[in-house]
């Protein structure tokens, strides 16, 4: 199976629950014998660009009609978009900054969503994702408890990944919330791991059995 493996964490990999509990995942699936190939991404350190007029240009304009200048503007995106057609899944762990995904994820989003390349466009105006086939899983790791409560009405992440995922094709991606993991006493975090791994292993065992 090949694993397009994410992290987006701020955080060193020492001090990161999103970063523990992706690795986590992988060693689940290797428990489960799973044979991987691992595609690793940091968006930390491989910071995709934010969206530049000549991008936009470039990425509406038919391909026969692309200047090598614009081929140039896109071919950073060409690239990104390949690894992840070329993955079985997605293993996406991240921290929620400010109710939402960390800008280093939305920047991934809008370097991978490519008409023609990964959704095509009808001339009816109706769309198809090409990422239908992909299992995908999102590791998620907030502060607060989002389950119920003060904060319940906050959650600005799930919609934004179902959104732009449903989009590419991806009709069922799966989500392991840990939380609360930092605004809570330490026995309620220690059960947020505690649950996340639990729901972790159940997902590896699910992926294996499914190949
Ligand atoms: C800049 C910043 C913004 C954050 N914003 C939120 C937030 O809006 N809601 C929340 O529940 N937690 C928030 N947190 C807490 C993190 O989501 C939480 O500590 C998470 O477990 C961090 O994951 P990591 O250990 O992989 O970095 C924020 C943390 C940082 C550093």
């Amino acid at each position: 199976m090949k694993i397009m493996h994410i992290d987006t964490s701020a955080k060193i990999a020492e001090k990161s629950n999103s970063r523990m509990l992706g690795q986590f995942f992988i060693e689940q699936l290797k428990i489960q014998n799973v044979d991987l190939d691992i595609d690793y991404l940091d968006l930390t350190k491989d910071v995709q660009p934010h969206l530049t007029s000549e991008f936009v240009v470039a990425t509406y304009k038919p391909e026969n009609e692309r200047t090598p200048e614009m081929k140039q503007v896109l071919a950073e995106s060409d690239a990104m978009c390949q690894r992840v057609l070329d993955a079985d899944a997605l293993v996406c762990a991240m921290p929620m900054y400010n109710w939402t995904i960390p800008a280093t994820f939305k920047t991934f989003i809008d370097t991978i969503i490519r008409t023609g390349v990964t959704y095509d466009l009808f001339p009816d105006g109706t769309t198809k994702g090409k990422l239908i086939d992909k299992k995908v899983l999102f590791i998620t790791t907030r502060g607060a408890d989002l389950r119920a409560g003060a904060f319940q009405h906050m959650d600005a992440m799930t919609p934004v990944l179902k959104a732009s995922f449903g989009f590419l094709g991806v009709d069922h991606p799966q989500f392991v919330d840990a939380q609360p993991l930092q605004f809570s006493d330490q026995e309620s975090r220690l059960q947020a791991l505690a649950r996340a791994k639990e729901e972790l292993t159940s997902v590896a065992k699910q992926w294996a059995s499914e190949l």
